[in-house]
């Protein structure tokens, strides 16, 4: 698919209706993810022949939609999640936000969307975070999730790709995603369902692939589960991830377990910082198909301790349980200080500023407010 980068940088128009200190107060006090959106939003459109245009930040806004726009029929839609964090000293951040622009470009490559460039998604997401640099929480845990996304808004009905597409970026103050509690998360593995084919969508995050785990995540709740784990469809045999996050194993002697990058399965930028964290540390660290059995007689045996869930949303979520419908196994939380805790200590310390970034990852948006 062509590709033209958004060479100017977003044009910012500004929201003549912004919510109220107090509205804002109200709003971020205790978000429910995902729920709550800022004044702004980033946008740009593309069309064929034309490439992209109209870079801009303006109010946050319904979007006019024709009926027959594509990503309605057919989905044809890329996106991303990352987040901004506040330092003390009152500067924002972003953690490896150029990770985001490869994997939704490789998103966009598979979806045979245009890319958007690192350097139009970088100024859209720092366009958007200078807008609405009052909704990034300076509360411990908490962070302004962004949301990347491009999608097909031509109306057309042919199934083939999209003449014109939209590149758009929202905002949302956030805490904490999962509850794990004293327990950790239980978590429902899927028996009938999969989540991603050889040779299908797994490894682009696209909308798709996320309806397609609505009902096994459904299924999961009504076993009292919070989260799905989905095993790979070709041999039902091995683990893969999360509906949306991916999934990691400690080892009784230190050593840490997690799949394989199959291409059924999304590179988590979370599992990636957190292998490496853990490499530092000197651990072995496996990347290789995991059977389900593996864990499940590992956990009985004692030979796994822990398993936890990773992502941008989630941070790194301990799993307390794994049920289905032949087995239902706890596993026991580690006495001291676990893995998780430890390496989410390393990287919220990292990404809050409290630590320091050895790889570089943090990019600075915003610079410490004067005086
Ligand atoms: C299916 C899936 N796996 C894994 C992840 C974790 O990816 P990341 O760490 O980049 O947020 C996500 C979240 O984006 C996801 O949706």
């Amino acid at each position: 698919m062509e590709t033209q980068a958004l060479t100017a940088s977003f044009t910012v128009i500004p929201n003549r209706h912004p919510a109220s200190d107090e509205e804002r107060w109200l709003a971020m006090e205790n978000p429910v993810f995902g729920k709550v959106f800022t004044d702004h939003m980033a946008r740009a459109t593309w069309r064929d022949g034309e490439g992209w245009a109209d870079h801009r930040i303006v109010a946050l806004a319904p979007l006019p939609m024709h009926p027959g726009a594509a990503v309605l029929h057919y989905a044809q839609q890329a996106f991303e999640g990352l987040k901004a964090y506040r330092h003390e000293d009152g500067s924002v951040w972003l953690f490896r936000p150029e990770a985001n622009a490869a994997r939704l470009a490789a998103s966009c490559r598979r979806m045979a969307l245009p890319e958007v460039s690192e350097q139009d998604f970088m100024a859209a997401l720092e366009g958007l975070i200078a807008a609405d640099r009052n909704w990034v929480p300076g509360t411990p845990g908490a962070s302004l999730y962004l949301r990347p996304f491009v999608f097909a808004s031509e109306p057309s009905l042919l199934v083939q790709p999209a003449h014109e597409v939209e590149f758009l970026v929202t905002a949302s103050p956030v805490g904490a995603y999962l509850s794990a509690g004293d327990t950790g998360v239980p978590i429902w593995v899927s028996r009938g369902y999969h989540r991603a084919n050889p040779g299908g969508t797994g490894e682009a995050k696209t909308a798709g692939n996320y309806a397609a785990s609505m009902l096994p995540q459904q299924e999961a709740k009504e076993h009292g589960c919070q989260q799905v784990l989905f095993l790979d469809a070709k041999e039902d045999t091995y683990v893969e991830e999360f509906g949306g996050m991916n999934l990691v194993a400690v080892r009784a002697d230190g050593s840490i377990v997690t799949p394989r990058l199959s291409g059924t399965i999304l590179p988590g930028i979370t599992r990636d910082s957190i292998l490496t964290l853990l490499r530092d540390e000197g651990r072995n660290v496996e990347e290789r198909d995991l059977a389900l059995t593996e864990i499940l007689e590992g956990v009985e045996s004692g030979e796994i301790v822990e398993l936890f869930a990773c992502g941008t949303a989630a941070v790194v979520t301990p799993v307390g349980r794994l049920a289905s419908e032949d087995f239902d196994v706890t596993v026991p939380r580690v006495e001291g200080e676990s893995v998780a805790d430890a390496v989410l200590a390393r990287l919220t310390d990292l990404q809050y500023g409290r630590a320091e970034d050895p790889h570089g990852w943090m990019r600075k948006v915003l610079d410490a407010p004067e005086g």
